[in-house]
């Protein structure tokens, strides 16, 4: 299967060619399987997508179809993920042959599209492992970050084998190296920790929660046991062990050695690298594929939260203000919301100013959040080249009851860019993994609309 992966070429011109002419005759989305399109991805765990979990990912086969081709990108490209997440785009980049770039707002997806993308030396992996052991039994250096509300999520003895792990971690001093071992004590923390592993934001593993369903029950009380007996080093040494296995399989798969970058923290505000100030050139780059977050669907960052404060990525006091920076975001003050603020897309906002006048803060999320989507997708056309493509995956979600057709406002903002729509895919989503429950206002995303746009 590896091996198909690397051949795997042009092999999705003739569908793609196929797909557009379909479109363009009939001008309807076409239902379309992404898992029946790409059917030898059937094992996810391929090169490094594994190396750590993160919400709401991309299902692989759908960067994978759109790179696999000449329609939308050529060899040697630069591509650009401004939602990133964990960087799945970015991978699938580089097992492409293509060059991409990457861009969030959350300084754990910026860590692990980085560390996935990395090109590691296994022996110097290993040999690195060795010295964390090795420090670790020898030195009882405890490094112990600020983490909020600490002692419910970790018992006494966890945290200072996390402190003890982290004060070996911080002896390796090549930042990429490093970077790899920060990645595993990350999934480390969240597997030691009392949270439920089951829900992606952080709430404590009661077993009366699964009261209906005897086998999940059952799975929560093998879990709590786990956690209660667990050794730190050994669960951090089988995780290292899995995501060297990763490394080397990706090394392996990645003949092209092209490369990624993250650049930046704001899809609105690209710039040419993290810490420049200095705006990515515009028409500078050749294909944008990207999931973006949804409103009020996903906390991203407090999906993070034990994890950002272990690694030290962000200061507890900070996580606020790195919420606020997110798309899609729940919390809002007052202030922000004393007035109904039209989004300018008249078919979303007769709507949302109806909701206003039961429910104001749901209003505004939702409408602030294509407000704000507006202003990425405004960078995004600005980046692009003329001619080339701009690939989203998203879908449609419900505010207070009522249907919110996400992808058909995403669809007009872009329109009204100046893109045009080349392909509309529907494809259902089968993997529970990829659904998010969420709040009584709104509903379950069971079906993903891709879009393949083109700068005119
Ligand atoms: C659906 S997820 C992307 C998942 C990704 N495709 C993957 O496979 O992991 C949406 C991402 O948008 C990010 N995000 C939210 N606001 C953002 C902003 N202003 N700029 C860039 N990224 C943002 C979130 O942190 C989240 O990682």
């Amino acid at each position: 299967m590896d091996l198909l992966r690397i051949d795997a070429g042009n092999r999705f011109d003739e569908q793609l060619d196929k797909l557009y002419k379909d479109y363009q005759t009939h001008n309807e989305p076409i239902e379309f399987s992404f898992r029946k399109a790409v059917p030898y991805l059937t094992k996810a765990d391929i090169a490094t997508h594994l190396i750590h979990p993160y919400p709401a990912k991309l299902l692989t086969h759908i960067p994978h179809f759109f790179l696999n081709n000449e329609f939308i990108s050529q060899k040697g490209d630069l591509g650009l993920d401004p939602f990133c997440g964990s960087g799945t785009v970015l991978l699938e980049s580089l097992l492409a042959g293509r060059n991409c770039y990457g861009a969030d707002a959350n300084p754990l997806a910026q860590l692990i599209s980085q560390v996935k993308t990395s090109y590691l030396n296994v022996e110097l992996l290993n040999l690195h492992l060795s010295e964390i052991k090795e420090y670790y039994l020898n030195n009882e250096n405890l490094h112990t970050p600020k983490v909020v509300n600490i002692d419910l999520w970790f018992s006494k003895r966890i945290q200072n084998e996390l402190s003890r792990l982290l004060g070996a971690i911080r002896t390796i001093k090549d930042i990429n190296y490093y970077n790899f071992f920060l990645i595993c004590f990350s999934v480390c923390v969240r597997k030691v920790s009392n949270a439920d592993p089951r829900v992606s934001v952080p709430v404590k593993l009661k077993l009366n929660r699964y009261d209906n369903h005897q086998i999940l029950k059952n799975k929560a009380s093998q879990n709590i046991e786990d956690v209660f007996n667990v050794n730190v080093l050994d669960k951090f040494f089988e995780i290292v062990g899995m995501n060297i296995k990763r490394v080397d399989n990706l090394n392996q798969l990645n003949k092209y050695k092209n490369k990624a970058h993250i650049i930046s923290n704001d899809a609105r505000n690209l710039t040419e690298n993290f810490n420049s100030t200095t705006l990515l050139p515009s028409e500078s780059i050749d294909y944008i594929i990207t999931s973006p977050p949804y409103a009020g669907a996903q906390k991203y960052i407090r999906a993070s939260s034990l994890s950002l404060c272990w690694t030290e990525l962000i200061e507890p006091m900070l996580l606020k203000e790195l919420n606020s920076k997110n798309i899609g975001r729940e919390n809002y003050v007052k202030a922000e919301y004393i007035e109904f603020i039209p989004t300018g897309i008249i078919e979303a906002d007769q709507m949302l100013e109806e909701i206003y006048r039961y429910y104001p803060l749901r209003s505004h999320i939702a409408g602030n959040y294509l407000r704000e989507m507006c202003i990425a997708f405004t960078e995004i056309a600005r980046v692009l080249k003329k001619g080339k493509y701009f690939v989203l995956v998203a879908a449609n979600n419900q505010v207070c009851g009522r249907d919110f057709p996400t992808q058909n406002y995403l669809k007009i903002i872009a329109q009204k860019l100046g893109f045009s729509v080349e392909i509309e895919l529907i494809d259902e989503i089968h993997s529970y993994g990829l659904m998010t429950k969420r709040n009584k206002t709104a509903n379950v995303i069971t079906r993903e609309w891709i879009t393949v746009f083109k700068k005119q």
